[in-house]
């Protein structure tokens, strides 16, 4: 396994991490991203996930893609909330008066500190970054870590880390996007998608949660067996697909065993398995309409890439049931993630 270190603009850096059978994770120290992820394949290497060439091109195009997203991911409703009985309004950044992603910019648009660490069993990139009292409206310095790690069991593992010194939320994810085809024009439609989730989050037209937890059965979101993604696209009856043309929900997970997430290239030649000890995953299946990307020479259109964000439920803070996110003084913050590729 090696690492190697190459200029990626604009003062920050890109890390490329190989394993004994060709897998390479690219990431970088802005936005403490994940850039590339090839897979060798019986006809040719694929780059499976959604990432740009240089770090200009996340600024100018779309800087979550592929990004550690904080402090808190999803929407906070009007960017407000209580905590310990104290009100607090942070900055807002949808067109509804909504704060996503923890305001802008955010843990996306920074270049993060960068350590290459190797043990016997796997190669990392650790980034940190620390967050002042006050960014965004949020309280607390917040002093974070994002570990990226690659092994030879063709596993890429995310670690999250924090500590804070005041009470504050903290609810990080990552915004990788998956298109097992290797081809970013080609939609990703015909995946094969399961989700072990017996609920999901619905939500308001404006993407904020209602609060309630609806269960799949029935519904367009059931993926408790494989199936094609198209399936859920086309249903005829599907209100919430249809508000978002897509998915763009959280998932609650039932982490029954093995696999809480397996998407599967529509060749069947490339699969990833999720595993998670967060309790939510957000899926957003790139619901962009009419917004074209261009993208490592070719264009990114509807449904070109899907999104497995691990987190605690969007609304955790308003609704009891979808989870902690409050962080306290006395606490270290702990998450994993675990994409195991098979090829
Ligand atoms: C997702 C969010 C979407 C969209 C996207 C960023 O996490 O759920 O609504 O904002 O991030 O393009």
């Amino acid at each position: 396994m090696e690492v190697r270190q190459s200029d990626f603009g604009n003062g920050t850096n890109l890390f490329s991490m190989v394993n004994d059978n060709g897998v390479r994770l690219d990431v970088s120290d802005f936005g403490a991203r994940i850039v590339n992820l090839v897979v060798p394949t019986d006809t040719g290497e694929r780059n499976i996930v959604l990432g740009f060439e240089s770090s200009e091109d996340y600024t100018t195009q779309d800087s979550y893609i592929g990004a550690t997203i904080g402090r808190v991911a999803g929407r906070i409703n009007s960017g407000r909330f209580k905590l310990d009985g104290k009100t607090y309004q942070v900055q807002t950044n949808t067109e509804a008066g909504h704060t996503l992603h923890g305001g802008a910019p955010s843990f996306e648009g920074k270049i993060w500190q960068s350590q290459i660490i190797r043990t016997e069993d796997e190669v990392s990139v650790m980034f940190t970054l620390t967050s002042p009292d006050g960014e965004n409206g949020f309280p607390g310095n917040l002093t974070t870590s994002v570990t990226y790690s690659l092994n030879n069991q063709n596993e890429w593992t995310l670690v999250y880390q924090a500590q804070t010194d005041q009470t504050t939320l903290y609810n990080p994810t990552n915004h990788v996007y998956f298109n097992l085809t290797g081809d970013v024009e080609t939609p990703i439609d015909g995946h094969e998608l399961t989700v072990m989730a017996d609920q999901f989050a619905v939500l308001n037209s404006d993407g904020t949660v209602t609060g309630e937890k609806r269960d799949v059965s029935g519904t367009s979101f059931d993926f408790r067996t494989a199936k094609s993604l198209k399936d859920c696209f086309e249903l005829a009856n599907g209100a919430q697909k249809d508000l978002f043309s897509g998915i763009d929900h959280p998932f609650f997970l039932s982490h029954e065993k093995g696999a809480d997430v397996i998407l599967q290239s529509p060749d069947g030649k490339v699969s990833v398995e999720v595993e998670t000890d967060q309790e939510t995953i957000v899926i957003f299946t790139a619901n962009f309409g009419q917004d074209k990307m261009d993208m490592r020479g070719k264009t990114l259109g509807h449904h070109g890439g899907i999104t497995f964000e691990t987190q605690a439920a969007p609304g955790a803070i308003e609704f009891e049931d979808f989870g902690e996110i409050v962080l306290r003084p006395d606490q270290v913050y702990h998450a994993k993630t675990i994409y195991r590729l098979k090829f």
